[in-house]
């Protein structure tokens, strides 16, 4: 295609938010699941496209395909390692069947906000963690944020005690689990393009996520109001397959690597505006949102803290101290 025509193309095609790829060129599917506007990956992911097609043009061609389309997060690692897509940014939660070291971030009460998981992921443990999994082969290219978690639910939620008996839909995750276990809930691992229905038809009766999942997803229409928690952390990691990111010829593997570099840089500095206008979204649109007294958040982090004791051993003292040390 002349340039003219690839413009079209990628314009033609901005609905299906994927770009045509021409002959010869090397195609990066990119796989995620949530929308492409208002949403941390989203954008993140929207931009990194961008960016590949314009200035790897004839070279490679990224093609995304948002909201779980492609596949969903339970789907996309065991496709990454069959081939079948070359690029993903699943939540940390999503890598138990590879690792257990990432528990660390599902841990409640671990960290204190994202600047404080910015700093862990820049540490020595954390960049390791980014080659954690190569002998599983899936490699990490980089930590993507999205922002702290808050509770929702189709009842007010105040005190710990107020979540006793609920169904909460939680992410794949051993820890989070035990966390609603701990809050006396009943969890109910669920992939997340299931959870709107689930919580209209009180399937589930709330959940946990970011403002701007709580807004991009419409969970806040069907459930009394969210709670400002801040519990816990939403990431992801960007994440390709070993033997593809080998096989790339060297110059494309170092000019793809610095675009998704400078985009990950770019687009983790602009991630607390985008909560921010998530969570005002919300409450444009009538949602409720529960603040709490320093003395009520308390009494979340006295119930849901102790489920640090069963992951210890998976995630290591040394790096409950170090982030803790972030913390102080
Ligand atoms: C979830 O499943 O709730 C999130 O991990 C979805 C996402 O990618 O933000």
């Amino acid at each position: 295609l002349t340039t003219a025509a690839t413009a079209l193309a990628l314009t033609v095609t901005a609905q299906g938010a994927f770009a045509a790829c021409d002959d010869g060129e090397i195609v990066i599917k990119f796989s995620h699941v949530t929308n492409t506007d208002k949403h941390p990956k989203g954008i993140a992911a929207t931009l990194l496209m961008e960016r590949v097609n314009a200035e790897m043009n004839g070279k490679a061609c990224m093609e995304v395909f948002p909201n779980s389309t492609l596949y969903n997060d339970d789907q996309v690692l065991e496709a990454m390692l069959q081939g079948d897509v070359q690029f993903a940014a699943p939540s940390l939660s999503k890598f138990e069947q590879f690792t257990k070291q990432f528990r660390i971030f599902d841990l409640p009460f671990m960290f204190k906000n994202i600047n404080a998981v910015d700093e862990f992921q820049n540490s020595e443990t954390g960049k390791a963690m980014k080659q954690s999994m190569t002998r599983r082969g899936l490699l990490g290219l980089a930590f993507w944020h999205n922002g702290m978690k808050q509770m929702s639910a189709n009842k007010p939620l105040v005190h710990p005690t107020d979540a006793k008996g609920m169904k909460f839909r939680v992410q794949n995750s051993d820890v989070l689990k035990a966390q609603m276990s701990a809050l006396g809930g009943s969890p109910q691992p669920m992939a997340f393009s299931e959870v709107y229905g689930a919580l209209q038809t009180g399937v589930v009766d709330g959940q946990e996520n970011t403002w701007s999942n709580i807004y991009g997803q419409k969970f806040f229409e069907v459930q009394d109001g969210s709670t400002e928690t801040n519990h816990g952390v939403l990431d992801y990691m960007v994440v390709t397959s070993t033997d593809w990111w080998d096989s790339l010829p060297e110059d494309v593997r170092s000019q793809l690597g610095t675009i998704v570099a400078e985009v990950t840089a770019s687009r983790n500095a602009a991630v607390a505006e985008v909560d921010a206008q998530a969570r005002q979204a919300i409450l444009d649109a009538g949602g409720v949102i529960r603040e709490l007294t320093p003395e009520l958040r308390q009494e979340w982090v006295d119930v849901m803290k102790p489920v640090w004791t069963e992951f210890t051993a998976d995630v290591g003292q040394e790096n409950i101290d170090a982030a803790q040390a972030i913390n102080a």
